[in-house]
């Protein structure tokens, strides 16, 4: 039964049977996440202030991967945010009325009202984060000495306001604001001005409380937002100060470190169970950064454990490189990655060399590349990261490079065409037909490579702007294209062609 048909046949079954169908529902419950349906989701949206409600269907293969951590995750909330779900197939009105087109579909409900998408992380972990920080208010209310205390004290940065009263404008904002930023900022507030003075607040302001365990000599924790308080430039204060000198680097972070050149040092951080070990290696880093804080570097500090996958494929670190020092790493808003292959040394001397050497421009770029292949002889040019500058980037050849995965099933089909185009132009000595595995190979800039296969054709005169092949994958259609885009007439000396 489709669900056009199934809510038809639920629209004839009268009112008392569906109220034992719904029972039974209920019933056959398990767990902590709440079912809701067309007869009752508005009635118990509405109860909770802030929810978050899975849309699917029972055969989807995708909400079956989600389940148990969306399980998990209700669990661990309960109390704090429930998590419901709602089955598109026994249910179509309440999918439809939200807009559902694919499942899983997950959405914020405040109040009973559809209040945002969900674009968080979909494992326990990651929902339960999330959904923390959408509970409650926008800004909390803070009654006394105590509650700036708590709130304050807290793993991420805080912005609390202090307020005159409940009718000031600068507090209408500065909530407006919280509402607008609350998904990536803490904020709270008071109108009791006198919880403020031990703070050196004497005039309704803003203050920014970077997170205590990283509190130290190098610099200020608490920071005054001065300015009149609108959204954009509380945002922009924020932005500007909430990381600080040396940020600890996380995976819910990282994305708003992104897009400026990053130095980071890894090693067994934990302020959890050590907060001093922790403060011992980023206060050396801070020390040698600060020297460095006016050239445009920024600094971080990361949990090795964290970060192990991403230091192992992109930064080719093995997975006892290094020991118990700092392993650090720079990467660029270009996307240009260095190490220091310099063990850390405690009095920070090998990290200052590693600066001046990176500023004076005496680092070797890490590129990660399979070896150069000694033979290169077949019909498609094999292209590793090291050798992409020589063969792609040739001014006097025109070259169509694939960038592809092994484990990809298009790039598989794609593979004998590939082959069989290379073939075809063999003899022209102006156009080379590449490839380049790009899981194992660094690939470089100006080139987009977000899935696979994805082509490109850099021409022999225009190296500087490699353009994106969109047409079809037939061998047909690949020599079409040269035909039209390449700096000469191909020579395609292929049979098939000439029929
Ligand atoms: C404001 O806070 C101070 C210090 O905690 C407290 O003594 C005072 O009663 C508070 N005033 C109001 C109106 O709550």
């Amino acid at each position: 039964m489709n669900r056009i048909n199934m809510a038809f046949f639920l629209s004839l079954i009268p009112a008392f049977t569906l109220s034992v169908v719904i029972f039974c529902g209920a019933v056959a419950a398990r767990g902590d996440v709440l079912e809701l349906g067309d007869a009752d989701f508005d009635y118990l949206a509405a109860e909770h202030e802030t929810m978050l409600v899975k849309f699917y269907a029972p055969w989807c293969g995708h909400c079956k991967k989600l389940a148990p951590d969306f399980e998990t995750a209700a669990s661990r909330l309960k109390g704090t945010v429930p998590l419901a779900k709602v089955d598109c197939t026994a249910s179509p009105d309440t999918c439809g009325r939200f807009g559902v087109t694919g499942y899983p579909t997950l959405k914020i409900f405040r109040n009973g009202e559809d209040s945002s998408s969900y674009d968080g992380p979909r494992s326990a972990d990651g929902i339960v984060h999330y959904m923390k920080k959408q509970a409650g208010p926008n800004s909390v209310t803070l009654r006394s000495e105590a509650d700036v205390e708590a709130f304050v004290n807290h793993f991420d940065a805080s912005v609390v306001g202090f307020f005159s009263g409940p009718d000031s404008a600068q507090l209408a904002e500065f909530l407006k604001a919280a509402g607008a930023m609350r998904d990536h900022f803490r904020f709270a507030h008071t109108i009791n001005m006198t919880l403020g003075l031990k703070h050196g607040v004497d005039t309704e302001s803003v203050l920014l409380f970077r997170p205590p365990r990283l509190s130290g000599k190098f610099e200020e924790s608490v920071l005054r937002f001065t300015e009149t308080i609108t959204t954009h430039t509380l945002r922009r204060f924020i932005r500007d100060n909430i990381f600080g000198m040396c940020p600890h680097l996380t995976n819910e972070n990282r994305d708003k470190l992104k897009g400026q050149d990053l130095l980071t040092a890894y090693y067994d951080l934990d302020y959890l169970r050590n907060p001093k070990g922790s403060n011992y290696w980023r206060n050396r880093v801070m020390k040698v950064g600060y020297q460095f804080a006016s050239q445009g570097l920024s600094f971080a500090v990361a949990n090795r454990r964290d970060f192990v996958d991403e230091l192992e494929e992109e930064f080719g670190l093995g997975a006892s490189d290094g020991g118990d020092l700092p392993f650090v790493t720079i990467r660029t808003r270009q996307g240009f990655k260095y190490t220091m292959r310099e063990e850390f040394t405690r009095d920070g001397k090998s990290l200052e060399r590693f600066l001046e050497d990176y500023f004076a421009g005496r680092l070797k770029r890490y590129i990660k590349s399979e070896p150069i292949p000694e033979k290169n002889k077949g019909p498609v040019k094999v292209v590793v990261a090291e050798s992409f500058e020589e063969i792609v980037n040739d001014p006097e050849k025109d070259v169509l490079i694939e960038f592809y995965a092994p484990w990809c099933g298009h790039c598989k089909s794609l593979e004998p065409k590939y082959k069989e185009l290379a073939e075809q132009l063999y003899s022209d000595p102006n156009i080379v037909i590449a490839k380049m595995d790009a899981t194992a190979n660094d690939v470089p800039q100006g080139f987009d490579v977000q899935g696979f296969p994805t082509i490109y054709f850099a021409r022999a005169d225009k190296k500087d702007q490699p353009k994106r092949y969109e047409g079809a994958r037939e061998v047909k259609d690949f020599i079409k294209y040269l035909k039209r885009e390449a700096s000469h007439i191909p020579v395609v000396s292929g049979v098939r062609e000439d029929l």
